[in-house]
């Protein structure tokens, strides 16, 4: 209904429930039509200041197979990376292109991309938040469930973007969340808060239970992500011996319903988060998850640019 045209996407606490519904019938419409016109002409200016895969290829590809285009942007290479600031750089790529994606190791920065921007701002990953992850988790389990109402997600290990990002999605949509982190590493308590309200007024949970083999009792979905995020590295010794319980292995698939499905956002390290066996094995739905970026992303960018 154009409810979300020209709107941000940095985080879904700035949605609701029948938003995000939207996207997700027309995540699945586009998934069974992929090429169309529909974004003919347009132009998405996606910036990293990090690495990735995922993101950089299922957003170019997604643009081109609606008839738009995508520029690769990496802030080495721009003047971003000679000190231009972030408020220029919004104004200046505001007056080429009609949308812009941003990979940042700061919410701060792109809230202030989003501020001088006059075109729609979307969210690749920031350090709190990963909500293209996010809209294409729970688009997976919607596959691979049925439903999202009431089914029970367990995220094992670091309370980080894309456990953000799930909590609040998950809540959204009332399905029982459980986060199983160790110490030091739970995630953020507003962001908990603020899921746990949602999960209140849509008929859902958000549970922390730091016993992982507590934690996956009855799961639906069993989800993690590394131990050590990107711009962690000087940490990622610390972080093996404090996450060493909180691995995804075949003993902790066992433990939850016999029909478990395994996500992870990925890149994933065999041996540290999860076992080859876990991922490479029967209840995986990792590459359906990772193509389902693309679907997914490409409904968030016709909500937020596509001609009226
Ligand atoms: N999951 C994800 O965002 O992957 P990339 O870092 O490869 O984009
Ligand atoms: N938590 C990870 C996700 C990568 C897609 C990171 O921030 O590096």
């Amino acid at each position: 209904d154009g409810s979300m045209h020209g709107k941000d996407v940095l985080t879904w606490l700035d949605y609701n429930q029948a938003e995000v519904s939207q996207l997700l019938a027309q995540a699945q419409h586009l998934k069974e039509n992929p090429y169309s016109q529909s974004l003919k002409g347009k132009n998405l200016a996606m910036i990293f200041e990090k690495s990735s895969t995922r993101t950089r290829v299922s957003f170019e590809v997604g643009m081109v197979q609606m008839g738009g285009h995508a520029l690769y942007l990496n802030t080495r290479d721009i003047q971003v990376g000679r000190g231009e600031t972030i408020a220029d750089t919004a104004r200046v790529l505001s007056g080429y292109v009609d949308a812009i994606m941003f990979r940042t190791n700061s919410h701060g920065r792109l809230k202030e991309l989003a501020e001088h921007a006059s075109v729609p701002v979307i969210n690749g990953l920031c350090d709190i938040y990963h909500p293209c992850q996010a809209l294409a988790d729970i688009f997976t389990i919607l596959e691979l469930k049925g439903r999202l109402c009431g089914v029970k997600v367990v995220y094992i290990g670091d309370g980080n973007n894309v456990a953000h990002s799930l909590m609040i999605l998950a809540a959204m949509m009332g399905m029982e969340m459980v986060v199983s982190a160790p110490d030091g590493y739970q995630p953020d308590p507003l962001i908990t808060e603020k899921s746990q309200a949602l999960a209140k007024r849509y008929g859902g949970s958000v549970v922390l239970e730091q016993n992982p083999e507590k934690a996956v009792k009855d799961a639906d979905v069993i989800y993690t992500d590394v131990w050590t995020s990107m711009g962690q590295e000087e940490e990622s010794e610390k972080r093996l011996l404090d996450f060493k319980d909180y691995q995804v292995n075949e003993a902790l698939i066992n433990k939850a319903k016999s029909n478990v499905s395994f996500l992870h956002c990925l890149p994933a390290h065999r041996g540290e988060e999860v076992t080859a066996s876990v991922i490479d094995g029967s209840h995986s739905a990792v590459f359906q998850q990772a193509e389902n970026r693309m679907h997914v992303q490409k409904a968030i960018l016709q909500a937020v640019v596509g001609w009226k």
